[in-house]
């Protein structure tokens, strides 16, 4: 009587599971274990439109052509002439485009959520009152998880949220925003401090996978460029002083990562050099297919370094490329999406040279 008991569970689940013996809902609690997610915090190299649902101004916002141009129509918000780097991520973990939080609705985010603010800092001071900053994405985040328990349950949620990666760029604009009366280390002791919060708060709701990426050398944007030369010098030459600040950041970041691991059991991480990868681009703009990586493709003034593509913001006036490829920037401190669509290469499978310790395609496979 045993054995033929246990012989129908077996037979039952043998044949069950490829005759779809399972009911649909059955069906989407087994594989929402398993899923695959992305969560996506962090600035304007990340945000996919966030911003056109908050009050701010269009200082901070990019939902008009020619943005976007190269892929989407209309455009959506993302500070590019098309895809950002995101967009390439999903691509390649065969997820759907990762959404908005503003565009979730009741049930679109079990393959992930991206909370991005073009303008955000780690701090809450920079852009106040015009970006959403990182405390308000981590409190975005909980809303999220919350719904994932109502829908799926305690454990199901939270297998999701194990297994998810949480990927970050996040301090480029507290240094734009630099407060001069801190000295710069106090400075940057108090961004990560604040990006480390976020993070544990992610780790406390079941996050264990984080991906960092590390400051660019924000003094070599056409931006950049542009106010150096209007300060009087004429050679267009990167603002040393703001790359700096980038560096001393990306200095505490592993300091930080590896106390996290020491500190949180379970905490993986994985470190992307963008400094690096976008230094060797501007450095050497021909090897990697670009013509230019000291003016930007729309904008105006000196290397089209002035913030007004598109004619929506201050300055109405505007010039744009013929040819996008061609370019690095494609405004005043934002890439192209050819220029993404490498780094997205090098976040999926590059080498220990550029990521650390798990590139993104292993790091999606890891059992958390
Ligand atoms: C939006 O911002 C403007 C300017 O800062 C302010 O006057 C207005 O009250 C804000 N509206 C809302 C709904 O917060
Ligand atoms: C976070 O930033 C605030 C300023 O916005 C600062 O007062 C605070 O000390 C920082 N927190 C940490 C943990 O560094
Ligand atoms: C121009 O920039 C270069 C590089 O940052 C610097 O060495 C030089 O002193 C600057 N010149 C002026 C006039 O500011
Ligand atoms: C890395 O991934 C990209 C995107 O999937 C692919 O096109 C490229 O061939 C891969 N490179 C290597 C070395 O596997």
């Amino acid at each position: 009587m045993m054995g033929l008991i246990i012989f129908i569970i077996w037979f039952s689940l043998i044949i069950g599971i490829p005759f779809g013996c399972f009911g649909s809902y059955e069906r989407t609690l087994l594989s929402v274990q398993k899923q695959k997610a992305l969560f996506v915090f962090g600035d304007s190299l990340f945000d996919p439109g966030n911003n056109n649902y908050i009050n701010t101004t269009t200082q901070f916002q990019a939902n008009w052509s020619p943005y976007g141009e190269s892929f989407f129509n209309p455009p959506t918000g993302r500070f590019c002439d098309g895809r950002i780097i995101p967009d390439f991520i999903a691509e390649y973990a065969e997820l759907p485009l990762v959404p908005s939080y503003f565009e979730i609705g009741k049930d679109h985010f079990v393959h992930g959520v991206n909370f991005a603010s073009g303008g955000a800092g780690c701090l809450v001071e920079t852009f106040r009152g015009f970006v959403i900053d990182l405390k308000t994405q981590l409190k975005y985040f909980k809303k999220v998880t919350k719904d994932l328990k109502n829908k799926f349950g305690r454990k199901k949620s939270k297998q999701l949220l194990y297994n998810a990666v949480y990927i970050f760029s996040a301090g480029n604009n507290d240094y734009f925003n630099f407060d001069a009366t801190y000295p710069k280390h106090e400075y940057a002791n108090m961004v990560i401090g604040n990006l480390t919060s976020v993070i544990k708060g992610i780790y406390k709701e079941g996050g264990r996978k984080f991906v960092i990426l590390s400051l660019g050398p924000l003094g070599c944007t056409p931006g950049s460029r542009a106010l150096n030369f209007q300060q009087g010098n004429k050679s267009g030459n990167c603002i040393q002083q703001l790359t700096t600040l980038a560096k001393i950041h990306n200095s505490a970041l592993p300091k930080m990562l590896k106390q996290l691991e020491q500190k949180l059991p379970g905490f993986k991480y994985s470190l992307f050099d963008f400094f690096k990868v976008a230094s060797e681009r501007i450095n050497n703009p021909s090897k990697y297919g670009f013509k230019t990586s000291k003016t930007a493709c729309c904008g105006t003034g000196p290397f089209r370094g002035i913030y007004s593509c598109g004619g929506k913001r201050q300055i109405k006036e505007y010039k744009l490329c013929k040819n996008v490829k061609d370019y690095l920037f494609f405004d005043s401190g934002h890439l192209t999406e050819m220029v993404y669509k490498q780094v997205a290469e090098l976040l999926w499978n590059g080498t220990v040279d550029v990521i650390q310790p798990y590139n993104l395609k292993s790091f999606f496979h890891l059992p958390a």
